[in-house]
């Protein structure tokens, strides 16, 4: 049985006042039924650590482990603050700073090797999927993102482009169709390990539509943005998760 996965991304959002908002989801949810997962910016990461339940992860890593890259944060330094995922391939990144399938797959390499939970992002845009391309898209990112060594702990997050902070979402049907292709294509290339490597849906998940995504097979949990800065947000969204 995979156990289900509740991920909430910060992304450039949040300063320390927001510290509070893990300190009281560990105390909403002391002993959940499924994993927590919060990753917020990376200069809180050290400072959110430490607040089980509640894992910590990072939104990026650097390739290489350490070097001349300035700006750039390396997976050993995440796992040294107390991180133990990292999402990988964001589309926001893949969009602002070019990342490539081929360098997704050095990143996720780098944070294997760092002991880290890879959430390898996926998905399509609205373009890709009015020319009837969703499958293909998916296809090959899957294939160009995910190294060989994987092992059935990766995590992969389903976010269509289109859904992400809009409030469109995919209807149930065709979330089912990305994850049960996503599901045949894992286990064609890892076998035992490719069905145990949670799916994640991420796209405008909120309170009041968690419930019925959650009841899609396939779908191990969700990665969420906006609804997860809050813990009135979040916490029915892992509840919802607990009771699906
Ligand atoms: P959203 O973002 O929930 O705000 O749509 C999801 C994501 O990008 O991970």
């Amino acid at each position: 049985m995979r156990r289900k996965l509740a991920a909430g991304n910060w992304k450039m959002n949040g300063t320390k006042a927001n510290i509070a908002v893990i300190r009281d989801l560990a105390q909403a949810h002391p002993s959940p039924m499924v994993d927590v997962l919060i990753c917020p910016p990376a200069t809180l990461v050290a400072a959110c650590a430490g607040h089980a339940p509640v894992a910590i992860g990072g939104q990026d890593c650097h390739a290489a482990a350490k070097g001349a890259h300035t700006g750039d944060i390396s997976a050993p330094m995440l796992a040294d603050a107390g991180a133990t995922h990292v999402i990988l391939g964001h589309s926001e990144r893949r969009v602002d700073h070019g990342e490539t399938d081929e360098l997704v797959a050095a990143k996720a390499e780098a944070a294997m090797a760092a002991r880290l939970v890879p959430v390898v992002c996926c998905g399509e845009s609205l373009d890709e999927r009015e020319e009837g391309m969703t499958l293909d898209v998916i296809g090959a990112q899957l294939a160009g993102s995910i190294p060989n060594g994987a092992d059935g702990s990766l995590i992969v997050a389903y976010e269509p482009i289109w859904a992400i902070g809009t409030g469109k979402v995919p209807t149930l049907e065709q979330i089912a169709e990305v994850h049960d292709f996503m599901r045949r294509v894992l286990v064609d290339r890892f076998g035992a390990a490719g069905d145990e490597m949670r799916l994640l849906y991420g796209g405008s998940v909120k309170s009041g539509n968690a419930a019925e995504i959650f009841a899609v097979g396939n779908v191990d949990g969700a990665l969420v943005g906006g609804a997860s800065l809050q813990v009135a947000d979040f916490s029915p969204i892992i509840t919802a998760l607990e009771a699906s």
